[in-house]
Protein backbone atom coordinates (compact mmCIF):
# COMPACT_ATOMS: atom_id res chain seq x y z
CA UNK A 1 0.00 0.00 0.00
CA UNK A 2 2.64 2.61 -0.04
CA UNK A 3 4.61 4.05 -2.76
CA UNK A 4 7.62 6.12 -2.61
CA UNK A 5 6.05 9.31 -1.02
CA UNK A 6 2.58 8.22 -1.17
CA UNK A 7 0.57 6.24 1.20
CA UNK A 8 -1.70 4.61 -1.20
CA UNK A 9 -5.26 3.64 0.38
CA UNK A 10 -6.84 0.37 -1.39
CA UNK A 11 -8.84 0.41 -4.40
CA UNK A 12 -12.50 1.31 -4.14
CA UNK A 13 -11.34 3.05 -0.55
CA UNK A 14 -14.67 5.58 0.68
CA UNK A 15 -13.54 8.65 1.13
CA UNK A 16 -16.55 11.00 2.08
CA UNK A 17 -17.95 13.50 4.08
CA UNK A 18 -20.87 13.34 6.76
CA UNK A 19 -23.56 15.60 7.79
CA UNK A 20 -26.74 14.88 10.38
CA UNK A 21 -30.70 16.43 9.43
CA UNK A 22 -30.88 18.73 12.73
CA UNK A 23 -27.62 20.23 11.76
CA UNK A 24 -27.87 20.78 8.08
CA UNK A 25 -31.26 20.31 6.93
CA UNK A 26 -33.36 22.98 8.65
CA UNK A 27 -36.90 23.00 8.80
CA UNK A 28 -37.34 19.96 11.28
CA UNK A 29 -39.87 19.87 13.87
CA UNK A 30 -37.99 18.01 16.85
CA UNK A 31 -36.63 18.34 19.89
CA UNK A 32 -33.82 20.80 18.57
CA UNK A 33 -36.79 23.36 16.90
CA UNK A 34 -37.06 25.36 20.48
CA UNK A 35 -33.55 24.81 21.54
CA UNK A 36 -31.41 27.80 21.41
CA UNK A 37 -27.57 27.18 22.19
CA UNK A 38 -25.07 28.66 24.13
CA UNK A 39 -24.36 31.28 21.23
CA UNK A 40 -27.89 31.96 20.60
CA UNK A 41 -28.45 30.03 17.52
CA UNK A 42 -31.39 27.28 17.15
CA UNK A 43 -31.49 24.83 14.05
CA UNK A 44 -34.58 26.60 12.35
CA UNK A 45 -32.59 26.97 9.07
CA UNK A 46 -29.29 25.79 9.32
CA UNK A 47 -27.21 25.02 6.44
CA UNK A 48 -31.60 25.05 4.20
CA UNK A 49 -29.56 21.60 3.32
CA UNK A 50 -33.59 20.34 3.11
CA UNK A 51 -33.79 22.85 -0.12
CA UNK A 52 -30.13 23.00 -1.16
CA UNK A 53 -29.12 19.23 -1.09
CA UNK A 54 -28.85 19.29 -5.15
CA UNK A 55 -26.34 22.04 -4.61
CA UNK A 56 -24.79 20.28 -1.94
CA UNK A 57 -24.11 17.23 -3.43
CA UNK A 58 -22.74 19.57 -6.36
CA UNK A 59 -19.98 20.26 -3.66
CA UNK A 60 -19.12 16.64 -3.02
CA UNK A 61 -18.91 16.37 -6.28
CA UNK A 62 -16.50 19.06 -7.09
CA UNK A 63 -14.48 18.01 -3.54
CA UNK A 64 -14.23 14.42 -5.89
CA UNK A 65 -15.08 12.64 -2.65
CA UNK A 66 -17.57 8.85 -3.92
CA UNK A 67 -19.14 8.46 -0.67
CA UNK A 68 -21.75 10.80 1.57
CA UNK A 69 -22.76 9.62 5.37
CA UNK A 70 -26.12 11.42 6.07
CA UNK A 71 -29.48 11.25 7.84
CA UNK A 72 -32.84 10.37 7.40
CA UNK A 73 -35.38 12.58 9.84
CA UNK A 74 -37.59 10.28 11.48
CA UNK A 75 -40.06 13.31 12.92
CA UNK A 76 -40.85 14.16 8.73
CA UNK A 77 -42.11 10.73 7.73
CA UNK A 78 -43.99 9.59 10.39
CA UNK A 79 -46.84 11.49 12.63
CA UNK A 80 -47.87 9.16 15.09
CA UNK A 81 -46.98 5.78 16.38
CA UNK A 82 -47.25 3.36 13.65
CA UNK A 83 -48.66 5.56 10.73
CA UNK A 84 -47.77 5.34 6.99
CA UNK A 85 -45.02 7.20 6.00
CA UNK A 86 -45.65 10.87 4.73
CA UNK A 87 -44.86 9.94 0.57
CA UNK A 88 -43.39 13.61 -0.06
CA UNK A 89 -40.95 13.48 2.60
CA UNK A 90 -39.35 10.20 1.55
CA UNK A 91 -40.15 11.07 -2.19
CA UNK A 92 -37.44 14.06 -1.30
CA UNK A 93 -34.85 11.59 0.05
CA UNK A 94 -35.27 9.43 -2.78
CA UNK A 95 -34.82 12.31 -5.08
CA UNK A 96 -31.70 12.92 -3.02
CA UNK A 97 -30.30 9.26 -3.53
CA UNK A 98 -30.92 9.78 -6.83
CA UNK A 99 -29.32 12.29 -6.96
CA UNK A 100 -25.72 10.56 -5.61
CA UNK A 101 -26.23 8.00 -7.61
CA UNK A 102 -25.92 9.74 -10.49
CA UNK A 103 -22.79 12.00 -9.35
CA UNK A 104 -21.73 8.30 -8.50
CA UNK A 105 -21.82 9.10 -4.84
CA UNK A 106 -22.44 5.80 -2.27
CA UNK A 107 -24.87 6.77 0.41
CA UNK A 108 -24.44 5.56 4.02
CA UNK A 109 -27.99 6.23 5.84
CA UNK A 110 -27.80 7.18 9.02
CA UNK A 111 -31.34 6.14 11.30
CA UNK A 112 -31.16 7.96 14.42
CA UNK A 113 -28.76 11.45 15.17
CA UNK A 114 -29.57 12.56 18.38
CA UNK A 115 -33.59 13.74 17.16
CA UNK A 116 -37.01 11.93 17.89
CA UNK A 117 -40.25 12.68 16.75
CA UNK A 118 -42.21 14.91 18.91
CA UNK A 119 -44.89 11.86 19.90
CA UNK A 120 -41.93 10.20 20.67
CA UNK A 121 -40.10 12.75 23.32
CA UNK A 122 -43.52 12.77 25.04
CA UNK A 123 -43.53 9.56 25.75
CA UNK A 124 -40.06 9.82 27.32
CA UNK A 125 -38.10 9.34 24.28
CA UNK A 126 -35.65 6.47 24.73
CA UNK A 127 -36.28 5.85 28.14
CA UNK A 128 -39.42 4.39 27.64
CA UNK A 129 -39.38 0.84 25.74
CA UNK A 130 -42.28 1.40 24.39
CA UNK A 131 -40.18 3.47 21.53
CA UNK A 132 -38.29 0.10 20.44
CA UNK A 133 -41.32 -1.13 18.75
CA UNK A 134 -42.35 2.64 17.52
CA UNK A 135 -38.39 2.61 15.95
CA UNK A 136 -38.86 -1.00 14.82
CA UNK A 137 -41.49 -0.06 12.59
CA UNK A 138 -40.66 2.79 10.93
CA UNK A 139 -37.74 1.31 10.14
CA UNK A 140 -39.70 -1.63 8.68
CA UNK A 141 -41.39 0.72 6.51
CA UNK A 142 -38.27 2.62 5.85
CA UNK A 143 -36.12 0.27 4.53
CA UNK A 144 -38.44 -1.65 1.83
CA UNK A 145 -38.77 1.86 0.50
CA UNK A 146 -34.90 2.42 0.59
CA UNK A 147 -33.23 -0.59 -0.27
CA UNK A 148 -32.61 -0.41 -3.86
CA UNK A 149 -30.53 2.54 -3.63
CA UNK A 150 -29.18 2.00 -0.26
CA UNK A 151 -26.58 -0.77 0.55
CA UNK A 152 -25.11 1.32 3.92
CA UNK A 153 -27.30 1.21 6.80
CA UNK A 154 -25.88 3.09 10.22
CA UNK A 155 -28.66 2.73 12.22
CA UNK A 156 -27.36 4.48 15.88
CA UNK A 157 -24.93 7.70 15.63
CA UNK A 158 -23.45 7.80 18.33
CA UNK A 159 -25.58 6.02 21.41
CA UNK A 160 -23.30 7.02 24.18
CA UNK A 161 -22.57 10.50 23.50
CA UNK A 162 -26.68 10.63 23.11
CA UNK A 163 -27.47 9.11 26.13
CA UNK A 164 -24.37 11.16 27.71
CA UNK A 165 -25.82 14.81 26.94
CA UNK A 166 -29.47 14.43 27.51
CA UNK A 167 -29.54 12.22 30.64
CA UNK A 168 -26.16 12.80 32.30
CA UNK A 169 -24.51 16.18 31.45
CA UNK A 170 -27.37 17.98 30.05
CA UNK A 171 -26.36 19.41 27.03
CA UNK A 172 -29.13 18.50 24.96
CA UNK A 173 -32.69 18.18 25.34
CA UNK A 174 -34.29 17.03 27.84
CA UNK A 175 -31.27 18.38 29.51
CA UNK A 176 -31.45 16.16 32.40
CA UNK A 177 -28.67 15.89 34.60
CA UNK A 178 -26.71 12.62 36.39
CA UNK A 179 -29.21 9.93 35.81
CA UNK A 180 -27.31 7.07 35.11
CA UNK A 181 -30.22 4.61 35.42
CA UNK A 182 -31.70 6.12 32.49
CA UNK A 183 -28.69 6.60 30.65
CA UNK A 184 -28.06 3.15 30.91
CA UNK A 185 -31.77 2.31 29.79
CA UNK A 186 -31.02 4.96 26.69
CA UNK A 187 -28.45 2.07 25.81
CA UNK A 188 -29.79 -0.73 26.58
CA UNK A 189 -33.56 0.07 24.29
CA UNK A 190 -31.28 1.24 21.80
CA UNK A 191 -28.52 -1.69 21.92
CA UNK A 192 -32.18 -3.89 21.27
CA UNK A 193 -33.75 -1.69 18.73
CA UNK A 194 -30.37 -1.62 16.86
CA UNK A 195 -30.54 -5.69 16.65
CA UNK A 196 -34.01 -5.59 15.12
CA UNK A 197 -33.21 -2.83 12.50
CA UNK A 198 -30.21 -4.92 11.92
CA UNK A 199 -32.50 -8.31 10.86
CA UNK A 200 -34.91 -5.87 9.03
CA UNK A 201 -31.95 -5.13 6.63
CA UNK A 202 -30.54 -8.43 6.22
CA UNK A 203 -33.97 -9.62 5.45
CA UNK A 204 -35.06 -7.03 2.75
CA UNK A 205 -31.19 -6.98 1.19
CA UNK A 206 -30.59 -4.90 -1.82
CA UNK A 207 -30.82 -5.12 -5.33
CA UNK A 208 -27.36 -4.67 -6.05
CA UNK A 209 -25.29 -6.24 -3.06
CA UNK A 210 -25.67 -7.63 0.09
CA UNK A 211 -26.54 -4.80 2.49
CA UNK A 212 -24.08 -4.02 5.51
CA UNK A 213 -25.47 -2.31 8.99
CA UNK A 214 -23.71 -1.08 12.12
CA UNK A 215 -24.17 1.56 14.53
CA UNK A 216 -21.13 4.59 14.94
CA UNK A 217 -19.39 4.41 18.31
CA UNK A 218 -17.62 7.26 19.58
CA UNK A 219 -14.35 6.43 21.11
CA UNK A 220 -13.07 8.58 23.04
CA UNK A 221 -9.93 7.96 25.27
CA UNK A 222 -10.37 8.85 28.94
CA UNK A 223 -6.87 9.69 30.54
CA UNK A 224 -5.64 11.36 33.58
CA UNK A 225 -3.23 14.33 33.03
CA UNK A 226 -1.04 13.33 36.33
CA UNK A 227 -1.06 9.15 35.49
CA UNK A 228 -0.22 8.88 39.95
CA UNK A 229 -3.43 11.19 40.54
CA UNK A 230 -5.68 8.21 42.01
CA UNK A 231 -8.57 10.55 41.54
CA UNK A 232 -7.79 11.16 37.82
CA UNK A 233 -7.45 7.93 37.17
CA UNK A 234 -10.67 6.77 39.11
CA UNK A 235 -12.62 9.46 36.75
CA UNK A 236 -10.48 8.82 33.72
CA UNK A 237 -11.51 4.87 34.58
CA UNK A 238 -15.44 6.12 35.03
CA UNK A 239 -15.72 7.80 31.98
CA UNK A 240 -14.31 4.60 29.83
CA UNK A 241 -16.16 2.03 31.75
CA UNK A 242 -19.35 4.09 31.09
CA UNK A 243 -19.44 5.53 27.78
CA UNK A 244 -17.12 3.12 26.26
CA UNK A 245 -16.97 -0.14 27.54
CA UNK A 246 -20.62 -0.62 29.01
CA UNK A 247 -21.70 0.90 25.29
CA UNK A 248 -19.70 -1.38 23.19
CA UNK A 249 -20.78 -4.61 25.16
CA UNK A 250 -24.39 -3.56 25.29
CA UNK A 251 -24.18 -3.17 21.01
CA UNK A 252 -21.34 -5.77 20.12
CA UNK A 253 -20.65 -8.27 23.17
CA UNK A 254 -21.92 -11.99 23.06
CA UNK A 255 -24.30 -12.97 20.48
CA UNK A 256 -25.40 -9.29 19.50
CA UNK A 257 -22.00 -9.47 17.43
CA UNK A 258 -24.10 -10.97 15.31
CA UNK A 259 -26.45 -7.95 14.14
CA UNK A 260 -23.67 -5.98 12.80
CA UNK A 261 -21.66 -6.44 9.79
CA UNK A 262 -19.44 -3.23 9.83
CA UNK A 263 -18.27 -0.84 12.99
CA UNK A 264 -18.38 2.54 12.62
CA UNK A 265 -16.11 4.72 14.32
CA UNK A 266 -16.25 8.48 15.21
CA UNK A 267 -12.58 9.42 16.23
CA UNK A 268 -11.81 12.62 17.36
CA UNK A 269 -9.50 12.65 20.22
CA UNK A 270 -9.04 12.36 23.70
CA UNK A 271 -9.88 14.01 27.18
CA UNK A 272 -7.78 14.43 30.14
CA UNK A 273 -8.72 14.87 33.62
CA UNK A 274 -6.62 17.10 35.76
CA UNK A 275 -8.43 17.42 39.35
CA UNK A 276 -11.73 16.19 38.50
CA UNK A 277 -12.05 18.66 35.77
CA UNK A 278 -12.33 18.03 32.01
CA UNK A 279 -9.66 19.36 30.33
CA UNK A 280 -11.14 20.49 26.95
CA UNK A 281 -12.22 23.53 25.01
CA UNK A 282 -15.67 21.67 25.20
CA UNK A 283 -16.32 21.64 28.76
CA UNK A 284 -14.53 25.67 29.09
CA UNK A 285 -11.13 25.82 28.96
CA UNK A 286 -9.43 27.75 26.56
CA UNK A 287 -7.50 26.37 23.87
CA UNK A 288 -4.70 28.73 24.52
CA UNK A 289 -4.69 27.50 28.34
CA UNK A 290 -4.60 24.26 27.52
CA UNK A 291 -1.57 25.28 25.35
CA UNK A 292 0.25 26.11 28.42
CA UNK A 293 -0.52 22.11 29.86
CA UNK A 294 1.32 21.12 26.73
CA UNK A 295 -1.53 20.00 25.19
CA UNK A 296 -3.15 20.03 21.25
CA UNK A 297 -6.53 20.65 20.95
CA UNK A 298 -9.53 21.92 18.39
CA UNK A 299 -11.90 24.03 19.57
CA UNK A 300 -13.45 21.06 21.16
CA UNK A 301 -11.02 18.34 22.23
CA UNK A 302 -7.58 17.43 22.50
CA UNK A 303 -6.21 15.61 19.30
CA UNK A 304 -4.65 12.30 19.68
CA UNK A 305 -4.05 10.61 16.38
CA UNK A 306 -1.97 7.78 18.05
CA UNK A 307 -5.19 7.01 19.64
CA UNK A 308 -6.68 5.74 15.90
CA UNK A 309 -4.22 3.26 15.41
CA UNK A 310 -4.74 2.06 19.11
CA UNK A 311 -8.70 2.29 18.96
CA UNK A 312 -8.54 0.28 15.42
CA UNK A 313 -6.33 -2.05 16.39
CA UNK A 314 -8.90 -3.27 19.72
CA UNK A 315 -11.82 -2.94 17.30
CA UNK A 316 -10.12 -5.14 14.76
CA UNK A 317 -8.86 -7.53 17.72
CA UNK A 318 -12.23 -7.84 19.38
CA UNK A 319 -14.90 -7.71 16.88
CA UNK A 320 -12.87 -9.35 13.59
CA UNK A 321 -15.69 -6.84 11.51
CA UNK A 322 -14.91 -4.43 8.87
CA UNK A 323 -14.44 -0.66 10.03
CA UNK A 324 -15.43 2.57 8.88
CA UNK A 325 -14.49 5.89 9.93
CA UNK A 326 -17.75 7.27 9.85
CA UNK A 327 -16.39 10.64 11.43
CA UNK A 328 -13.30 12.68 12.01
CA UNK A 329 -12.41 15.93 11.45
CA UNK A 330 -11.33 19.18 13.39
CA UNK A 331 -13.11 22.34 14.47
CA UNK A 332 -10.84 25.81 14.22
CA UNK A 333 -10.49 28.73 12.17
CA UNK A 334 -6.79 27.82 11.86
CA UNK A 335 -6.86 25.99 8.44
CA UNK A 336 -3.30 25.37 8.81
CA UNK A 337 -3.57 23.60 12.11
CA UNK A 338 -6.57 21.23 10.26
CA UNK A 339 -4.93 20.38 7.42
CA UNK A 340 -1.81 18.61 9.39
CA UNK A 341 -4.83 17.12 12.14
CA UNK A 342 -6.26 15.48 8.85
CA UNK A 343 -2.80 14.47 7.42
CA UNK A 344 -2.03 13.07 11.24
CA UNK A 345 -5.06 11.35 11.87
CA UNK A 346 -4.93 9.41 7.66
CA UNK A 347 -1.45 8.70 8.26
CA UNK A 348 -2.26 6.62 11.63
CA UNK A 349 -5.58 5.38 9.80
CA UNK A 350 -3.32 4.03 6.75
CA UNK A 351 -0.73 2.31 9.85
CA UNK A 352 -3.46 0.58 11.12
CA UNK A 353 -4.59 -0.54 7.95
CA UNK A 354 -0.86 -1.83 7.44
CA UNK A 355 -0.84 -3.63 10.48
CA UNK A 356 -3.88 -5.82 8.91
CA UNK A 357 -7.13 -3.90 9.77
CA UNK A 358 -9.74 -3.70 7.29
CA UNK A 359 -10.98 -0.22 6.95
CA UNK A 360 -13.18 0.61 4.25
CA UNK A 361 -13.81 4.18 4.42
CA UNK A 362 -13.38 7.39 5.65
CA UNK A 363 -16.20 10.38 6.16
CA UNK A 364 -14.86 13.99 6.90
CA UNK A 365 -17.29 15.84 9.63
CA UNK A 366 -18.71 17.91 7.91
CA UNK A 367 -19.06 19.06 5.00
CA UNK A 368 -20.64 22.54 5.84
CA UNK A 369 -20.30 24.59 8.74
CA UNK A 370 -23.33 23.64 10.61
CA UNK A 371 -25.46 23.83 14.05
CA UNK A 372 -23.21 22.21 16.19
CA UNK A 373 -25.86 21.28 18.99
CA UNK A 374 -25.29 22.91 22.05
CA UNK A 375 -22.84 25.48 20.63
CA UNK A 376 -24.66 26.71 17.80
CA UNK A 377 -22.54 27.82 15.12
CA UNK A 378 -19.27 28.47 16.69
CA UNK A 379 -17.71 25.31 16.16
CA UNK A 380 -16.56 25.48 12.40
CA UNK A 381 -16.15 21.90 11.17
CA UNK A 382 -17.23 22.52 7.37
CA UNK A 383 -14.66 21.62 4.20
CA UNK A 384 -17.10 24.12 3.34
CA UNK A 385 -17.80 27.65 5.11
CA UNK A 386 -21.26 28.90 4.72
CA UNK A 387 -22.40 32.56 5.63
CA UNK A 388 -24.78 32.77 7.68
CA UNK A 389 -25.40 36.37 8.12
CA UNK A 390 -26.48 35.99 4.20
CA UNK A 391 -30.15 34.94 3.99
CA UNK A 392 -28.44 32.95 0.93
CA UNK A 393 -26.47 30.75 2.69
CA UNK A 394 -23.75 30.80 0.02
CA UNK A 395 -21.00 28.76 0.50
CA UNK A 396 -17.59 28.60 -0.51
CA UNK A 397 -14.31 25.58 -0.29
CA UNK A 398 -11.82 26.69 2.96
CA UNK A 399 -8.28 26.10 1.93
CA UNK A 400 -9.34 22.60 4.06
CA UNK A 401 -11.52 21.51 1.16
CA UNK A 402 -8.69 21.80 -1.08
CA UNK A 403 -6.46 19.30 0.61
CA UNK A 404 -9.18 17.02 0.79
CA UNK A 405 -9.74 16.79 -2.26
CA UNK A 406 -6.53 15.94 -3.47
CA UNK A 407 -6.37 13.27 -1.24
CA UNK A 408 -9.57 11.82 -2.34
CA UNK A 409 -8.82 11.68 -5.75
CA UNK A 410 -5.48 10.36 -5.35
CA UNK A 411 -6.71 7.85 -3.16
CA UNK A 412 -3.30 8.88 -1.09
CA UNK A 413 -1.66 10.63 1.29
CA UNK A 414 2.06 12.12 1.28
CA UNK A 415 4.19 9.96 3.47
CA UNK A 416 6.42 12.80 5.67
CA UNK A 417 2.85 13.03 7.37
CA UNK A 418 3.80 11.83 10.55
CA UNK A 419 2.11 10.75 14.19
CA UNK A 420 2.39 12.25 16.31
CA UNK A 421 3.06 9.77 19.88
CA UNK A 422 2.53 10.51 23.18
C1 LIG B 1 -21.58 13.93 16.23
C2 LIG B 1 -21.85 15.13 15.36
C3 LIG B 1 -21.10 16.32 15.90
C4 LIG B 1 -19.61 16.02 15.84
C5 LIG B 1 -18.71 17.14 16.30
C6 LIG B 1 -20.16 13.81 16.70
O1 LIG B 1 -20.19 13.61 18.06
O2 LIG B 1 -22.04 12.76 15.61
O3 LIG B 1 -23.23 15.34 15.30
O4 LIG B 1 -21.40 17.48 15.23
O5 LIG B 1 -19.32 14.89 16.61
O6 LIG B 1 -18.88 17.43 17.64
Amino acid sequence: MTRENTLQFPAGFLWGTATSPTQVEGHVENEWTHFTAQDGGNCHIACDHYHRYPEDIGWMSKLGTNAYRFGIEWSRLQSAPFAALNQNELARYVDLLDRLKLAGITPMVVLHHFSNPPWINAMGGWTNAATIPAFVDYVSQLVPALKDRVYLWNTFNEPDTYACLTYLLGGFPPQRKWKLGLFRKVIDHMAHAHVQASRIIAREGNAGREPEVGIAKNWTFFHAYKTYSPWDRTTAFACHYTFNKFVLDAFLGGGRRRASTFIGLNYYGRVRFHHFRAMTPASGTPVKRLKDFGFVCDDMVERYSAGMVKILSYLHRRFRLPIFITEHGAASENETFRERDLREYLAALHGAMAGGVDVRGFFYWSLLDNFEWQFGYAKKFGLLAVDFADEKLPRTMKPLAEVYSQICRANSIRAEASVRLE
